[in-house]
């Protein structure tokens, strides 16, 4: 063993599906590491009442990394007591992660598939840096009577500061800077604290952008971006949307990270997917990518990291598709696509 120990949380729906082609393939390229799998979500629920046990999120915060799968479950609907899908929201904030980072690389071999013309597809690779421990997620959020209901917004400058410098260290040319500063009182300091973190990084370019604006121009030539920096809720809404680029939101990894050492917490970008739970068809690479991500950033395995990359884009590049990319694979058939390439 190398003493390093990755806590794995399937969660609910396709969670537990595209978690075991994750671990297969790290099993396959880290074996000297201590997979700790335990239950989140609704598994947990039923086993000990709570969504995330306190011996459970205890387990996560001695680890070097966690990789979960999904969370949320239409029999509990959101806003339920317990609420699995809280427990992602309590495991970011405990874990101290503060900011989500999401590349939306795409793959020629699949630039045809989507809505959007192949041209303008194959070229996209962009980061988006999404803030993950502020803005309306973390005000006061259960304020409500029957006649009214109120969410806070609130950013500190520590806050923007930290995801700004996430963001420049990151770019390679610019960093388009998206905010609400023409109405949002946030967003306002949102823009004063990335201009000054700016001056830290002369060599890299800033541009201010509206979110509006960056719903619509993501959708009319996103080979435009360079690096995304949003505050949490722009980046929730707007990750989704770039997913279009990779072929489906099934394809989407995220890495949540601290800034302290704490361990970070790596989770494909789509959710439970209940329409598809349990058929074995779920798209693993989002799943996967999280796992090279987990290699890469949480326990410093860069060789590793770069041949499970290279073994997914081999999989795609040869065909092999599940049903959200138009194929007839399996889960099971694209992660033996996956290993076999390793
Ligand atoms: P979703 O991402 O679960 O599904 C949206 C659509 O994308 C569905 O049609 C689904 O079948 C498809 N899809 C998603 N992942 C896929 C994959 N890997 N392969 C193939 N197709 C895939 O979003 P939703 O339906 O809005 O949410 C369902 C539940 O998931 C809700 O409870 C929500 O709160 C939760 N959720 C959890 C996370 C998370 O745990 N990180 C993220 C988003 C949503
Ligand atoms: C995501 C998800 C989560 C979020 C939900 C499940 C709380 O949509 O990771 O994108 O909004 O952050
Ligand atoms: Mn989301």
């Amino acid at each position: 063993m190398s003493g390093q120990t990755v806590v794995v949380l399937g969660g609910d729906g396709i969670g537990p599906e595209v978690t075991d082609a994750a671990l297969a393939v790290l099993r396959r390229v880290a074996g000297d590491v201590d997979f700790d799998e335990r239950l989140v979500g609704v598994s947990a629920i039923r086993a000990d009442g709570t969504a995330l046990s306190a011996a459970t999120l205890a387990a996560c915060k001695r680890a070097d990394a966690v990789l979960v799968g999904a969370l949320g479950d239409p029999g509990f609907p959101p806003g339920s007591d317990p609420d699995p899908g809280e427990a992602l929201l309590t495991l970011r904030s405990e874990l101290g992660v503060t900011v989500n980072l999401r590349p939306i690389a795409a793959r020629s071999t699949l630039a045809e598939l989507g809505p959007i013309r192949a041209s303008h597809v194959q070229d996209v690779d962009f980061l988006i840096v999404r803030e993950l421990s502020g803005g309306l997620y973390r005000g006061g959020r259960h304020a409500r009577d029957a006649r009214a209901a109120l969410d806070e917004c609130v950013y500190t400058r520590e806050q923007v500061e930290r995801a700004a410098r996430v963001a420049f260290g990151a770019a390679r040319t610019r960093v388009t800077s998206v905010d609400k500063a023409n109405v949002l009182e946030t967003s306002r300091l949102w823009r004063e604290v990335v201009t000054e973190v700016a001056r830290e990084f002369p060599e890299i370019e800033l541009e201010h952008m509206l979110v509006d604006n960056a719903a619509m121009q993501l959708l009319l030539d996103a080979r435009r971006f360079d690096v995304l920096l949003t505050e949490n809720l722009f980046g929730d809404v707007l990750s989704d949307e770039a997913s279009i680029y990779c072929g489906s939101i099934g394809m989407l990894p995220s890495a949540s990270l601290g800034t302290d050492g704490s361990p970070g917490l790596f989770e494909p970008a789509h959710g439970s997917a209940p329409d598809i739970a349990g058929l074995g068809v779920a798209n693993p690479v989002g799943a996967i990518l999280s796992g090279a991500m987990l290699l890469r950033h949480g326990l410093d395995r860069t060789a590793a990291a770069d041949a499970v990359e290279r073994a997914v884009a081999a999989a795609i590049d040869a065909g092999t598709r599940t049903r959200d990319l138009q194929g007839t694979a399996t889960t099971g058939e694209f992660t033996a696509a996956v290993l076999e390439a390793l």
